[in-house]
């Protein structure tokens, strides 16, 4: 007894730097690139730490920072044309979460998305992807970086709104594209959506609709069973999300 107490003191300080360690896992880095503010939002799984408050604006050429908690999990997406008052209440164009600056539930479609699910114990994968399954409003892209594996790039290279079909077409009162709808929610049919009988990998492919989202952002899920090169994975990285980052 008397002896497991003195090994245990002197080691207290190194667990609990350990600990500490391991409870900041990772950084998110958001950079604004587009010409215009964007109003990120954030939402966090499982009820996890929320970042930025849900959401915040973000100037152009800004960059904030946020520590995740490992085993962090979630996704990050730009909301455009926003107006909030001074009591966060408000609206956006595009992107928005029920009228609030501090987001609590998702964005609605169409919305680009970058979805992270963090790894709980150290030296396991992170996961992580762009996706445009619900859709296009703004151009994102993750780059990681201090990490190790595979630890691709994802993300958009062009700007889909302006390659969107017209059936496609969300656009704002002067007539210009906003946002570009998934091919699943401007028609609805199994074909688009992945379901019934286009309900497995084997059955849903891309379609002509889904092949411009690719080729705008090819790094990106286009469509629910897009290929599993989609999906992402890195060691103990942190992540710069940026907004429009070809321009
Ligand atoms: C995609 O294919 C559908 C069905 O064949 C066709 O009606 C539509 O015009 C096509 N759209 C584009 C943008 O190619």
């Amino acid at each position: 007894m008397a002896m497991t107490l003195k090994l245990s003191l002197p080691l207290f300080p190194l667990f609990f730097i350990g600990l500490f360690t391991v409870a900041t896992a990772t950084t998110f880095s958001l950079k604004n690139s587009c010409s215009h503010t964007v109003w990120p939002g954030t939402l966090s799984g499982n009820g996890g730490t929320v970042l930025g408050d849900g959401g915040f604006a973000l100037a152009p050429g800004d960059t904030i920072q946020f520590p995740a908690p490992s085993g962090w999990s979630g996704r990050f997406w730009g909301r455009i044309g926003c107006n909030f008052d001074d009591a966060g209440n408000g609206h956006c164009s595009t992107g928005d979460c029920g009228g609030m600056l501090k987001c609590t539930g998702g964005g609605a479609p169409p919305v680009s998305l970058v979805e992270f699910t963090i790894a709980s114990g150290e030296g396991a994968k992170d996961f992580y992807d762009v996706s445009l399954v619900d859709g296009y409003n703004v151009g994102l892209s993750v780059v990681p970086s201090g990490g190790s594996g595979d630890c691709q790039s994802a993300g958009c290279v062009a700007d889909v709104n302006v390659n969107c079909p017209k059936e496609l077409q969300v656009v704002d009162d002067s007539g210009g594209v906003v946002a570009c709808k998934s091919a699943c929610a401007a028609f609805n049919t199994p074909e688009y959506c992945c379901s019934g009988d286009h309900s497995t990998p084997q059955t849903c492919s891309p379609t002509n609709y889904s092949k411009l989202f690719k080729n705008a952002c090819p790094t990106a899920y286009s469509y629910a069973y897009d290929d599993l090169s989609s999906t992402c994975t890195c060691i103990g990285a942190d992540y710069l999300i940026t907004f429009c980052p070809s321009t």
